[in-house]
């Protein structure tokens, strides 16, 4: 088994649950750092006005991205293949007030017509399908010209390799990552994402990495903890305190333009 999508099945009640895994990781631990940044590109750098833009979340799970973008005021689907993800999804968007349309689907097939969003979000989604190449030209297909991308995935380096793989997920001694949540062989490397959105008319702008702001041997010993049982997941968020960075080794985010 390369990689075990059936996970967001099993934990899809866990999604906004800061001390599991899912919503640990993404909403704590990445969260601010990503949905800061796209608010930004958006807002400041990009000049739009998000009252009332179509939002296309691709791989939303439960719904942590789509719902920071519903409450800028957009108009947003979010689109998954796992239905319990789903169900959880709409279920806390109508506790928290939020109009936002979950449909089942995925990001190789679109069931959407051409150019009819502006901005489309996929997020830890690129890494876990079975064909990018597919998913990045849907992805173009249904973006306006001039239309934004934003994405973040993991690059495939040594050091995700040992970090990703080998001590969170596959060392008995210090793994606190369910086994199968990712394969490293799936992860990508930006040259690789460049080249691809390229050939499907997405003009990258910027890359920026998501790092933590903790001593690599700080974060290590947090991991460690983890593993004993010792520290949560939402309190690892905090200590670790990821920023934007300039090294791409890790996690790494960005936006493209659909060409005009
Ligand atoms: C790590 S989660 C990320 C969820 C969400 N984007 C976020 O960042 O909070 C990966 C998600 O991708 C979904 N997924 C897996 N294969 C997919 C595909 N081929 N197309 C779209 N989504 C997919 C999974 O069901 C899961 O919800």
């Amino acid at each position: 088994m390369p990689v075990d999508n059936e996970l967001y099945n099993r934990l899809s009640d866990t999604w906004w649950d800061e001390n599991q895994v899912l919503g640990g990781t993404l909403r704590i631990w990445l969260g601010p750092v990503r949905f800061g940044y796209f608010q930004r590109v958006l807002i400041d750098k990009r000049k739009m006005d998000p009252q009332g833009k179509r939002v296309l979340d691709v791989g939303c799970g439960g719904g942590l991205l789509a719902e920071e973008f519903a409450r800028l005021g957009c108009q947003v689907t979010g689109i998954d293949p796992s239905e319990p993800s789903l169900a959880t999804a709409r279920k806390h968007a109508q506790q928290s007030g939020l109009d936002i349309t979950y449909q089942s689907g995925v990001g190789e097939h679109l069931p959407f017509a051409d150019a009819c969003f502006d901005v489309v979000v996929c997020c830890d989604v690129l890494e876990h399908v079975n064909d990018v190449a597919q998913v990045i030209q849907e992805i173009s297909r249904v973006l306006i010209p001039g239309g934004i991308f934003f994405y973040d995935t993991i690059n495939r380096t040594l050091f995700t390799k040992l970090v990703h793989i080998k001590i969170a997920q596959e060392w008995q001694s210090t793994s606190f990552m369910p086994p199968y949540l990712h394969d490293w062989k799936m992860f990508i490397k930006p040259q690789e994402l460049l080249l691809c959105m390229q050939r499907y008319h997405l003009q990258n702008q910027e890359m920026k990495g998501m790092n933590p702001r903790a001593h690599p041997l700080a974060t290590i010993d947090m991991f460690l903890r983890r593993k004993r049982g010792q520290m949560t997941f939402a309190e690892m968020g905090k200590r670790m305190n990821f920023q934007e960075s300039k090294d791409l080794s890790g996690s790494y985010m960005g936006y493209a333009l659909k060409q005009r």
